[in-house]
């Protein structure tokens, strides 16, 4: 049985990371946002005595396809935890940027779940949402989409109901950031101390999406840490300043991107940046 799923890539409106726990996560406060960029995945399913699963990356062949790759660990997990055996034969399309802090990774790994689970049908939603937050913090995310407010690792759901859509540019500056690097460096950066998330900011933020206004400061604790260490992320965030509402840089890096009042607005940026030789996509958070 073969089943299509799209991969939806994030980006963080709002992320505050706070202390690092005993387990080496760190506690953080961040708001999520799918937006209408997506891998495509064809998932085939083949009964067998033996587990087996494989991935061919089509469109980015740097990728490792083996059992680091996150999908690969997501069908393996989900088989194992269903005490299912089978043959998965996974083909990626891989158009979300890689390491650019838009969990692509995760994305892949969702979509692998919500296709096994599909034909599968062996967990119910929180089991499967146990499952996702097993693989890394983001897949839980991931898996619901949408646009929610998630707390602990990450995987503390709470959904924002009602936001509306927002055009956005998304400036990829190509340079690739490690995840658990960033989190050192900003370790190391604030070793005097850790800043709490700023309640009142999320919540007017929660309030513009559901009833829109003004867009409010967006914040992100990777930003002073990590965007200096990246020229050309740098130079977009300064070119988005000039002509979006709001800019900031999502998860760890190195995706830039800026909220603007119309489509045409955002258009009019991404085409200023490609011209120039950037990546840049206009783009909705409506899917
Ligand atoms: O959960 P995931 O595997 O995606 O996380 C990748 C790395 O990012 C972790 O190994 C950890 O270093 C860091 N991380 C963290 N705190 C979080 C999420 C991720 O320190 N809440």
């Amino acid at each position: 049985m073969t089943v299509f799923e799209k991969a939806y890539a994030k980006i963080n409106l709002y992320l505050s990371v706070g202390a690092r726990r005993p387990d080496g996560y760190h506690e953080l406060t961040t708001l999520m946002q799918t937006v209408a960029l997506f891998d495509e995945l064809k998932v085939t399913l083949t009964p067998s005595d033996v587990t087996d699963v494989t991935l061919t990356v089509l469109e980015n062949t740097d990728l490792v396809t083996d059992g680091r790759n996150l999908a690969v660990r997501a069908a393996l997990a989900y088989l194992e935890s269903a005490k299912l055996t089978c043959e998965v034969r996974i083909e990626l399309k891989k158009r979300i940027p890689v390491a650019a802090g838009m969990a692509g990774g995760s994305a892949d790994a969702a979509a692998v779940l919500r296709a096994l689970n599909g034909v599968c049908r062996a967990m119910d939603d929180d089991r499967l949402l146990d499952l996702a937050a097993t693989l890394g913090s983001d897949v839980p995310f991931c898996l619901i989409g949408g646009c929610a407010v998630c707390r602990g690792r990450g995987e503390r759901i709470s959904p924002v109901l009602g936001a509306k859509a927002q055009n956005i540019v998304l400036a990829m500056s190509g340079e690739p950031v490690s995840t658990p690097d960033a989190f050192r460096t900003l370790d190391l950066q604030r070793a005097s101390g850790v800043a709490t998330a700023n309640e009142e900011a999320l919540v007017s933020l929660v309030e513009y999406l559901q009833e829109g206004g003004r867009v409010p400061a967006l914040y992100n604790s990777f930003e002073e840490a990590i965007l200096p260490t990246l020229p050309i992320a740098s130079e977009l965030h300064s070119r988005l300043c000039k002509t979006a509402d709001a800019v900031l840089m999502s998860g760890s890096g190195s995706t830039v991107f800026g909220v603007f009042a119309s489509e045409d607005d955002a258009k009019e940026a991404a085409n200023a940046l490609v011209a120039d030789g950037y990546r840049a996509i206009a783009i909705s958070t409506k899917i």
